[in-house]
């Protein structure tokens, strides 16, 4: 048969290589440190489990739920006054099915082909993908060490920028884990009425961010809500990420838009599930800061002891991820991913997987407490894969 052409887009082999070597050495008895995927090791707090516990015991709520129930944009309404500060209402808000499913049809309902978007390199990669099931036109905005991996919007050129119907923006980063710096978000809102952009901000690590910074919406900005929505992931915040949560927030028209390209291929999400959202949201929140307090750890563990080994690992200041150089002697990600799994045991993501500005990189995903860390670490030493 014949496939459609767009799926030639979509290539795994890298990540396929990787799976197929780690597979053959766990056959052969070695231990592997995956530190590859961002699937958080945490356990799901009690409270939201059982929510969705109870909900599932009731046979109406198996029924198609056909909308987001007032109680549950009410809550999400109330977390973002509480949380952020931000006041919006519940026909700015709906859910989707995690932001991966949300971004991945945004420009669906967004862009006719051959529309420009304009969207981080590297970068996190439905960013990408959504885009070609669009059939728009990427213009990728790089993300260099030179500027601290942030947005610089002036760097974009005025035609392109005028051009451009939306861009994505994301902080804290993945994979390079950058945070906003202040004043960045203003810089961008002032841009983007400027050139007529509409900015759509993925919010998912804003409680994953370390020495004592406190994360915000973009949404909290003034005039970004004329401008902007946002994608709130409950994934990583409440280790929820098997129950597909997340929320797209902002300008009414275009949370419309989306709605109604969603309402032709979705009946609603889990009624249960939108129970869980609701004690997730509205339940105690002192575990999002220890798991920030138990992330932290784990980032000293990677950063500071690749440094004690000679690897010279910046801090990373946001997200679940350590975006670490490759070691001068080897000239592509790839091949230092392969060595690394090969000599070390040590799994991790090739940073060209992300875009070309990710090449002379690897992604570590913090899923590994300290311990396990620090014997990963020992490894890649012995391996003498560094020097
Ligand atoms: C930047 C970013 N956005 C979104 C997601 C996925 O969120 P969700 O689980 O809501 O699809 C991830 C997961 O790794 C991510 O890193």
């Amino acid at each position: 048969m014949q496939f459609a052409d767009r799926l030639n887009r979509f290539g795994a082999e890298i990540f396929a290589a990787l799976n197929q070597k780690k597979l053959e050495l766990e056959a052969g008895g070695r231990k592997v440190y995956n530190m590859s995927v961002g699937t958080p090791d945490f356990v799901t707090p009690e409270h939201i489990r059982k929510a969705l516990a109870e909900a599932a015991m009731d046979p109406e709520n198996w029924k198609y739920s056909l909308r987001d129930i007032p109680e549950l944009l009410d809550s999400v309404c109330r977390y973002y006054k509480k949380r952020y500060g931000v006041d919006i209402e519940p026909s700015q808000v709906m859910s989707c099915y995690g932001t991966q499913e949300g971004v991945g049809h945004l420009a669906l309902a967004l862009c006719n082909k051959g529309d420009i978007v304009l969207l981080p390199d590297p970068c996190y990669p439905v960013f990408q993908a959504g885009n070609f099931l669009a059939e728009a036109e990427p213009y990728y905005y790089p993300l260099t060490k030179e500027n601290d991996f942030l947005p610089d919007v002036r760097s974009i050129p005025e035609d392109i920028a005028r051009k451009a119907k939306y861009m994505i923006v994301s902080l804290p980063a993945n994979p390079v884990g950058a945070i906003a710096k202040p004043g960045i978000y203003d810089e961008i809102v002032e841009w983007a009425k400027k050139y007529d952009v509409f900015i759509v901000h993925d919010n998912a690590y804003s409680d994953i961010i370390f020495d004592g910074i406190e994360g915000h919406s973009f949404l909290a900005t003034p005039g970004a809500l004329d401008i902007g929505a946002e994608f709130f992931s409950l994934s990583k915040s409440f280790d929820v990420t098997g129950a597909r949560i997340s929320f797209l927030i902002g300008r009414k028209d275009v949370v419309d838009a989306v709605r109604l390209l969603r309402s032709q291929i979705d009946f609603g999400m889990f009624l249960p599930i939108q129970k869980a959202a609701i004690a997730a949201l509205d339940g105690p929140q002192e575990m999002v800061k220890e798991q920030c307090d138990d992330y932290q750890k784990r980032r000293d563990a990677l950063c500071g002891g690749a440094r004690k080994i000679g690897w010279n690992i910046p801090d990373t200041k946001g997200s679940m991820f350590v975006w670490a150089p490759i070691p001068e002697k080897y000239d592509s990600s790839m091949t230092f991913c392969m060595d690394l799994l090969n000599k070390a045991g040590v799994l991790c993501t090739p940073g060209a997987s992300f875009g070309p500005h990710g090449e002379g990189y690897v992604r570590f995903a913090l899923v590994l407490p300290p311990k396990q860390i620090e014997e990963a670490l020992q490894a890649i030493k012995n391996a003498g894969v560094l020097g």
